[in-house]
């Protein structure tokens, strides 16, 4: 064992998902091994008895730097004095894999390395994330004391040995630790055959169902391989971009219309299979389409929470609640009233969702962001959804459009798109909040596109379970007639700063208006109440999703 001296990084704050920075930052001597002390050093603080009796899950998406950071963590955590440490082979758990072996193993904790959605390679991201017991991120009481250990850091301990061999699975013991390599599937796929019922999926794929999923050249890969044609038998080649690459292959592995061609393009094909589905960098993003049709996140919460109960054998007792981030569409909200069940409105990010679970009040949650997942494990979860959708798919026999327009008629529609700016200054970024932020006392009583303006306040959530209270977590502006229009800022970039614009507008429509004609003058509206053209210049933005 050695102690390394070492000096503080300044900018080891962790954000909306943990610590996540370009690469390189993460590729400067001690930058790692700070960090993990960091997380040692205060989770220690709640150990007395230290980490002699516990368990730390290690693993990570497989991008560039993270076999190198996972040797890293393995040195310092068995220095460190941790009984065992799991780690995925070959350094792979996506992220709710991790969670699902965190908690099923009974783990003090798990360090998560990804950067999520974001690019992978020597110029693009990297990440660090810490999950607590439950298997869910850190809360914000502990990232912050993170942080302040990161400021004050002097020395950390490692091993003086040469990398392990992380290929095959087996257990290395060093004094009083060990090192166990796990098969990265087996939780997981546990947690699913208990949740879902593989004889029906089994029989909706013996029936010719067809679908095809892109894992982006991300952790998925292995997963979907295993899990939709080895278990249940979906057709080979179902699984497409299926190998893990340390850049993704140049992809931007954030499943969203844009950044998934391939897959749109099939599924608008003439010969399109009957599901299209594809998940993001770590697994816990999806996208869910059928035949020339695109379900947005919020319809997909909407309608998993809305199917569960009848559809998915984990879900036959009822849900107890279901939540939703603040900035995500309401359509989530009706069916929770029809179903009367509680609704929960939580900031930005999965870590708020943790704590409803833990205390029983919710069983299903989601985020715009294309995020959906369930007290199964305390992450987001892209296959599980998939697994969602099969179910209903199995269980309805209907395809995918018409299960959702079914959903329209019966609940209306939340017409609903995120507008992102990206690349701007942080300056220059935070100014157009403070400026939005100022302007709300006046905006209470003003009428814009078409309605007034029922509320307009800066979105600040009290944590019932624990009395926390998170405050300036976006600016929303609620109209009379059930539309809105929120705007915050992104806490996930790695560089300058990104503007989310968000715009809902609810209609009893039957769900056949076309989106863009819908929304067009609450997009004129939010760009005239945040200034945009004068602010920025242009006020079209970079991506709309
Ligand atoms: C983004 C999404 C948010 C999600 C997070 C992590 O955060 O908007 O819903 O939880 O990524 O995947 P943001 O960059 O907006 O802070
Ligand atoms: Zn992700």
């Amino acid at each position: 064992m050695v102690t390394i001296q070492t000096t503080p990084f300044s900018d080891q704050k962790p954000g909306t998902s943990g610590l996540r920075k370009k690469t390189r930052v993460f590729m400067q001597p001690h930058y790692v091994e700070n960090f993990v002390q960091a997380v040692f050093n205060t989770v220690r603080e709640d150990l007395p008895e230290g980490f002699a009796d516990q368990t730390l899950v290690v693993g990570g998406d497989g991008r560039f730097h993270n076999r190198v950071a996972t040797q890293t963590i393995l040195r310092m955590a068995a220095a460190n004095g941790f009984g065992r440490v799991l780690v995925g082979r070959d350094c792979m758990l996506s992220t709710p894999a991790a969670s699902a072996v965190i908690r099923r193993r009974g783990a003090l904790g798990g360090l998560v390395l990804s950067a999520s959605h974001n690019p992978g390679g020597i110029d693009a991201d990297f990440g660090i994330k810490y999950n607590v017991r439950n298997g869910g991120p850190a809360p914000e009481s502990i990232t912050q004391r993170i942080y302040e250990h990161s400021l004050k850091i002097k020395e950390y301990v490692t091993l003086d040995q040469p990398d392990f061999d992380l290929k095959g699975e087996g257990t290395f013991r060093i004094d009083n630790s060990e090192v166990v390599i796990i098969d990265p599937l087996a939780d997981y796929t546990a947690v699913f055959e208990e949740l879902f019922d593989f004889e029906s999926l089994r029989a909706l794929f013996a029936r010719g169902f067809r679908m095809q999923f892109d894992a982006m050249n991300a952790i998925t890969g292995p997963y979907a391989h295993h899990i939709l044609e080895e278990l249940l038998g979906a057709a080979a080649g179902t699984v497409i971009n299926g190998t893990p690459l340390e850049d993704f292959g140049g992809l931007h592995p954030d499943p969203n219309l844009a950044h998934a061609p391939e897959l749109v393009a099939h599924m608008n094909a003439p010969d399109a299979p009957d599901l299209g589905a594809a998940c993001d960098g770590d697994g816990d993003r999806n996208l869910i389409l059928g035949r020339n049709f695109f379900v947005t996140p919020g319809d997909s919460l909407a309608l998993i929470a809305e199917h569960a109960q009848t559809c998915i054998p984990g879900y036959r007792a009822g849900l107890a609640g279901v939540a939703r981030s603040m900035p995500t569409s309401t359509a989530v909200d009706r069916v929770a009233q029809a179903m009367k069940v509680p609704c929960y409105e939580t900031p930005t990010g999965w870590k708020f969702f943790g704590n409803l679970m833990d205390a029983g009040l919710c069983t299903i949650c989601g985020e715009e962001s294309f995020g959906t997942g369930s007290n199964h494990v305390r992450e987001k979860d892209g296959l599980w959804a998939v697994l969602c959708w099969l179910s209903i798919m199995a269980a309805t026999s209907k395809p995918v459009s018409e299960v959702v327009r079914e959903h329209w008629q019966r609940f209306g529609r939340s017409y609903y798109q995120r507008h992102d700016y990206e690349g701007l200054e942080l300056a220059t970024a935070t100014e157009i909040i403070e400026a939005l932020r100022s302007k709300l006392t006046t905006l209470a009583d003003a009428s814009i596109a078409g309605s007034r303006i029922a509320r307009a306040d800066d979105f600040s959530y009290t944590d019932s379970t624990d009395g926390s209270v998170s405050a300036h977590q976006g600016i929303r502006i609620l109209l009379e007639d059930g539309s809105r229009i929120v705007c915050r800022l992104s806490g996930t970039g790695t560089e300058g700063a990104t503007l989310r614009l968000y715009v809902e507008r609810y209609l009893k429509d039957g769900g056949e208006g076309a989106i863009e004609a819908v929304l067009a003058p609450l997009v004129q509206a939010a760009r005239e109440v945040v200034d945009l053209r004068a602010r920025l210049g242009r006020d079209e933005p970079t991506i709309i999703t």
